[in-house]
């Protein structure tokens, strides 16, 4: 498709046909991404980390991602480009939820994304009701480190019920797709099985349809080496370690720039 639409990504679920979803926070990596193919670009809340520096998604606010937001849709064309609905942008109100939507929206977002399950079922029918496509965020969900008890596996032992019971009511509520975060192997099968609306994980295995990594992550410009459900398909950190390096040196050595980098009169 020259534009990825939510509707393609039914229909590749229908196909069975899986995808890859990064996240993108600035025009020049989501260019590199959108030639190589991938479909769905997150500009997520996790720019709090990988873009500024917070320890947790829990500070990032709305004008601190739409700018990003603008770069990544300005850059693109085909990728379907979700933006995160950042802690504090919709958990007062259902006009606060469609407010802050209708933010993204204009600033280039194709679709939002709200963590939370069945309890924030309300807000996902409010924003889909105002006309913009929601992807939903079940599992383990960041901004609610605080209540979860920290950063852990989402569904073991009596809480599995209640992840596809999220799931369900997420998918009710009309959202287009939604995110699987850090569930157990059984309790990802379960939430297959339970909803028809394609299903994207993290850290919770193979049985999903689709999957999604923070770019930085995925191509080894982090060096967190905390979560195994991470892989890492290049190593960025070194190689751009080592070219600063590199270009540090030549300036100091005086070999870069030479005269070939100059102008004539
Ligand atoms: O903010 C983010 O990057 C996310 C994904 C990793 C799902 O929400
Ligand atoms: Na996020």
């Amino acid at each position: 498709p020259r534009q990825v639409r939510t509707l393609h990504l039914q229909r590749w679920k229908a196909e069975g046909r899986r995808w890859a979803m990064l996240t993108a926070y600035d025009a020049m990596t989501a260019r590199v991404l959108e030639e190589a193919g991938i479909p769905v670009l997150l500009v997520g809340d996790s720019a709090a980390g990988v873009v500024y520096g917070y320890d947790t998604s829990i500070p990032v606010t709305m004008e601190e991602l739409l700018p990003l937001v603008g770069a990544v849709a300005r850059a693109t064309h085909r990728p379907l480009v979700v933006a995160d609905l950042p802690f504090g942008s919709f958990e007062s109100s259902d006009a606060q939820a469609v407010d802050s939507a209708v933010r993204l929206m204009k600033a280039g977002a194709n679709a939002v994304k709200l963590e939370g399950g069945a309890r924030r079922a309300g807000r996902v029918e409010a924003i889909v009701t105002a006309g913009i496509p929601v992807m939903g965020h079940i599992g383990f969900t960041a901004q609610a480190e605080h209540a979860i008890g920290g950063y852990r596996v989402a569904g073991r032992g009596e809480a599995a019920d209640q992840v596809v019971e999220d799931a369900r009511a997420i998918a009710a509520a009309g959202a287009f797709s939604m995110v699987v975060e850090m569930v157990t192997l059984p309790v990802a099968r379960r939430v297959q099985d339970a909803v028809d609306i394609p299903t994207i994980g993290i850290g919770s295995g193979p049985d999903l349809d689709a999957q999604v990594l923070v770019w930085q992550d995925m191509a080894g410009l982090n060096d967190d080496r905390r979560y195994r459900f991470v892989k890492r398909y290049a190593d960025l950190r070194e190689q751009l370690r080592g070219a600063a390096e590199a270009y540090a040196a030549d300036v100091e050595s005086g070999v870069f720039p030479g005269p070939e980098h100059a102008f004539d009169a």
